[in-house]
């Protein structure tokens, strides 16, 4: 067994009489009360999952496992001669909850490595797909072309008993995961370079190997490792987060679940956003002549705007402050790429956008999310094609979305399973007639 899943063995075993001991014996405690504002609205605030790998605090963000970005960027060990933590000594962490050692980090590589090729007939799949395919649909298509290989669906019919469902989950993340850099690069060479494939260098980490296989030189092998913890995780109720532990609580294997979670993840209203942040800066950049406006052009221009439409990229469900991973990436922007142009109005539309949208009184969360920002770091290093962006997006999401998945069976949650009501029947809630 590896050190991963022996560590994870142990953790496990030291977490399920919690899980068991809250649902037996506190099972009928009350957590929260719903509205019918909530049933309406698209289920806001209400609590009703449970996830040990992040939690989102809307006035502080994303903690993964406990920790800050800042810590995080910190603490796990980095890939050596980069300024960025390795993913996966980053997975390790999201797991098991324990800073890995670089022993640790070596051994998910080493098993990363061996399950990393991706098998050629997914390769033809995505080849015959029309060119004009989304990119998201066809990242979907080679993960669901993937799934005849799903060592749970197997072992299910072989008579699995319940508490190594996991095992299997476990087994099936891996042999996912490690496959992700490489069908990611594949369809954008494919796509967009003319087809002309880069292999693999299994000299390399996960996003070192995976910047090798875009084509582009560093530091983009340490924007990848940063895009992809970034966007790992954002609690349990995001629309990918969500979806994927709702398809696996179904005990549809990994594939069913990550694929399911990419269709999520497509929508403008997710992942998306980030693809129509960058069309609209574009669009901003070329209704300014194409110059760095001064600060009262921007506030002009920003007032009109909002006469008739949104700023992308400001606001959030549930975070009531800048997103840090916003925060994070014009971080790495002020020090790589302080004095692009791009970057100098996303900047400057941070300064001036929260002010307006705070005076007007009409935005419930002023600040930028992490979509606001994260465009313009791939446009400065050739990724051009904003329908990729949402890929990048996928690949980081599936990180925390199969963790979550693996400790979900684990802890042996059941089949997802709300209930609902008529039109009528709220009525009378509302109206006190019941
Ligand atoms: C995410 O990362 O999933 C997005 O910020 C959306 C969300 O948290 O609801």
């Amino acid at each position: 067994m590896s050190i991963l899943k022996e560590k994870l063995n142990e953790k496990i075993l030291a977490e399920r009489p919690r899980t068991e001991r809250l649902n037996k014996e506190y099972g009928n405690v009350k957590v929260d009360e719903v509205t019918i504002g909530q049933i309406i609205g698209g289920m806001r605030d209400i609590k009703s999952l449970v996830t040990d790998i992040s939690y989102l605090d809307p006035f502080e963000g994303i903690r993964f496992r406990g920790l800050t970005i800042p810590e995080v960027f910190e603490k796990i060990p980095k890939v050596a001669g980069s300024e960025m933590p390795s993913v996966e000594g980053f997975f390790y962490f999201l797991l098991t909850g324990d800073i890995p050692t670089e022993y640790e980090v070596a051994e998910v590589r080493s098993e990363f490595d061996k399950r990393r090729e991706v098998p050629a007939y997914v390769f033809n799949i995505l080849r015959a797909m029309p060119l004009d395919s989304h990119p998201m649909t066809m990242f979907a298509t080679g993960i669901m072309s993937m799934q005849k290989d799903s060592i749970f669906a197997k072992d299910y019919h072989h008579g699995l008993k319940k508490g190594q469902y996991w095992e299997a989950y476990y087994e099936d993340a891996m042999n996912l995961l490690a496959k992700l850099p490489e069908l990611a690069a594949f369809i954008y060479r494919l796509k967009y370079c003319e087809g002309v494939i880069i292999p693999g260098n299994p000299e390399l980490d996960f996003g070192g190997n995976f910047a090798h296989m875009m084509g582009i030189p560093k530091p983009y092998d340490d924007v990848a490792r940063m895009y992809f913890i970034l966007h790992s995780d954002h609690e349990s109720g995001n629309v990918s987060a969500h979806t994927g532990h709702l398809v696996a609580s179904a005990l549809s294997d990994m594939y069913y679940a990550i694929s399911a979670m990419l269709n999520g993840l497509a929508g403008p209203l997710h992942g998306l956003a980030n693809e129509e942040v960058l069309r609209w800066l574009h669009g901003v950049i070329d209704s300014m002549g194409g110059k760095v406006p001064t600060e009262d052009d921007m506030k002009k221009f920003v007032y009109d705007t909002l006469k008739t439409a949104v700023i992308p990229g400001f606001g959030h469900a549930v975070l009531r402050k800048t997103d840090p991973r916003y925060t994070a990436q014009r971080e790495f922007c002020l020090k790589h790429l302080p004095d692009d142009k791009l970057f100098k109005y996303v900047d400057m539309l941070y300064k001036v956008v929260p002010p307006i949208l705070l005076e007007q009184g009409k935005a419930k969360n002023p600040w930028p999310n992490v979509d606001a920002q994260s465009g313009v770091i791939q446009w400065y290093y050739g990724v051009k094609e904003y329908e990729f962006y949402t890929v990048l997006f996928g690949v980081g999401r599936a990180l925390g979305v199969c963790s979550n998945i693996i400790w979900a069976r684990a802890l042996g949650y059941p089949l997802e399973r709300p209930k609902s009501l008529t039109t009528k029947m709220l009525e009378d809630i509302a109206f006190g007639k019941k």
